[in-house]
């Protein structure tokens, strides 16, 4: 089955902990277990990750070349400081969704702009975790795309 990465940045295993007001009550578990179950549905399997270490995720978009059909990832506070993200993003072959939890745009100025959203296919911000099964949607329709001649 082919596989989708799904990557989140720093502070996203306190999901569920973390500013619900912002985040909401799901945890990142569920977040991993919808993944699982939107891109099976697509007949696509995830390989899903996160940490609070930048070259962590650089690490693993590397690994995803050549590997994987398509990454969506949440960078959350990388997202609006990280050139080296999306320089590693810019070197990977497949379709990228950007995903946010919280409405970025509804928030302080400094979260308006993210480095990713200049390389992603598609940016999914204030959906909840719902963001991630559409991600994940999206994601599986670009790579059959792509794959049909
Ligand atoms: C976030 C938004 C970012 O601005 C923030 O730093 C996060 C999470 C989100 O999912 O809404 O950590 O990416």
């Amino acid at each position: 089955m082919p596989t989708i990465l799904v990557l989140n940045g720093p502070n996203l295993n306190l999901l569920g902990q973390r500013e619900p007001h912002l985040y909401g009550a799901e945890t990142l578990a569920d977040v991993e277990a919808l993944c699982t179950r939107k891109a099976a549905a697509e007949g696509f399997k995830t390989r899903f990750h996160q940490s609070n270490r930048e070259y962590e995720l650089i690490d693993w978009i590397h690994a995803a070349r050549g590997a994987t059909v398509g990454i969506v990832i949440n960078p959350a506070a990388f997202t609006h400081t990280s050139v080296a993200i999306l320089d590693a993003l810019n070197a990977y072959e497949g379709p990228v969704v950007e995903v946010h939890v919280s409405n970025v745009h509804k928030r302080e100025a400094f979260r308006h702009h993210s480095f990713v959203s200049g390389r992603a296919d598609a940016v999914i911000a204030g959906a909840g975790i719902q963001g991630y099964g559409f991600a994940v949607e999206r994601v599986a329709h670009l790579a059959r795309q792509k794959k049909a001649p």
